[in-house]
């Protein structure tokens, strides 16, 4: 038996009922069709690991805009959100809870990767550093993207709020803004690629103001704040992104008091601050703490009151009842790198459970 008892005591996360405190990180998969649906496989991979407090989906576009990587799925036709009913359904048949990550790249994109020729978009014209993998040309450098005006910002906005609506009727429990990572909410939330002087740009007040107005959008359509989530990465050394002004993330998570979301989600990434001991007093609804976390330093992140929940990301691929295991006190299995984003059933969903 494990010790870990604070993971197993259920949680209100603002109004959504969770039997347990794990959470299931996202974690692109690359397994959709080119066109952004879902594999057939999906519905398997997330419903075998039902038994977690809360499942969060792999980064989804909010448009075939917002992609970068190849095979990620996407949530803006009628095909794709059947495909995501099916993994929905399944899910909710082994008594789990689902929230589908949305997910735009922003600058970090390559046009192999994309199903329309237009250039990608950013807070400002600076591009990323480094290469991504193409299907069809192997390592390529991140494309040069174009600034968005002013006038298009209330567009990117409306289609992070029609993907909730197809979400939502798609039977997801919610949906996770992903503004973590450096992809585009984290690029206005950035000093370094966020370089407007309108009102997204400047100050905290203004880098925050996208990711607060997108979610204010994302409430609106899914009809309840609980409904709702977001996660950050502060200081995160990826991507290219820098966070040089510690006003930034407080005065994110004073502005979003207000919403009432079902959780915060904090990755932590930053080298030198603390976050979650920053943010913990500021925020006051549920926080969801993730990486690097085993099942005991997670109960004891519990049991101090720096997190609510904790999200799980690799020790989830290879482990698909992570949740018995933890409980039962069982040893972990190992997942295979070389076939995280590699399409099919190997290393997706053939991983064996060790539980009774
Ligand atoms: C294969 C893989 C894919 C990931 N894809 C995403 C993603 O789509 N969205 C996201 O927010 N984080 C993504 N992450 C980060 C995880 O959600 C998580 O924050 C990270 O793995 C740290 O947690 P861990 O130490 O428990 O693995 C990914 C991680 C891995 C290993």
């Amino acid at each position: 038996m494990s010790n870990a008892s604070e993971l197993f005591q259920p949680l209100n996360a603002g109004g959504l009922a969770l039997a347990n405190r794990i959470v299931m990180a996202p974690m692109t998969r690359s397994r959709a069709t080119p066109d952004g649906v879902p594999s057939p496989l999906a519905a398997e991979y997330y419903s075998s690991r039902a038994s977690a407090g809360l499942l969060i989906t792999e980064g989804t576009q909010p448009s075939y805009g917002g992609q970068g990587y190849a095979r990620t799925p996407s949530i803006h036709t009628p095909e794709q959100a059947a495909a995501w009913k099916l993994v929905a359904d399944a899910v909710h048949a082994r008594g789990g809870r689902i929230f589908l990550q949305l997910m735009h790249v922003g600058r970090i994109a390559q046009a192999n990767n994309r199903q329309v020729a237009d250039q990608p978009v950013a807070p400002s014209a600076v591009r990323a550093p480094g290469q991504v993998w193409t299907d069809q040309g192997g390592l390529q450098n991140y494309d040069q993207p174009r600034a968005l005006a002013l006038s298009e910002i209330p567009a990117v906005i409306a289609e992070f709020a029609a993907a909730t609506r197809l979400a939502i009727e798609a039977g997801l429990d919610g949906v996770e803004l992903h503004a973590a990572s450096g992809y585009l909410p984290h690029q206005f939330l950035s000093t370094n690629v966020n370089q407007r002087t309108d009102a997204y740009g400047g100050d905290a007040a203004g880098r925050i103001r996208f990711v607060v107005e997108t979610l204010q959008a994302m409430v609106a359509a899914a009809g309840s704040p609980a409904r709702v989530g977001i996660k950050i990465s502060p200081e995160m050394p990826f991507n290219g992104i820098e966070d040089k002004d510690p006003a930034t993330y407080p005065a994110l998570v004073e502005a979003l008091n207000p919403l009432g979301l079902a959780y915060l989600h904090v990755m932590r990434a930053s080298p030198t601050t603390d976050y979650l001991a920053l943010l913990r007093p500021l925020w006051k609804g549920v926080l969801v703490a993730g990486a690097g976390f085993t099942a005991e330093s997670g109960a004891a992140a519990i049991a101090s009151g720096v997190a609510d929940a904790i999200a799980y990301g690799k020790f989830y691929i290879a482990n698909p009842d992570l949740k018995e295991r933890f409980e039962q006190g069982l040893p972990l299995s190992e997942a295979d790198g070389s076939t995280f984003y590699t399409p099919g059933a190997k290393g997706y969903t053939d991983y064996a459970r060790a539980s009774v």
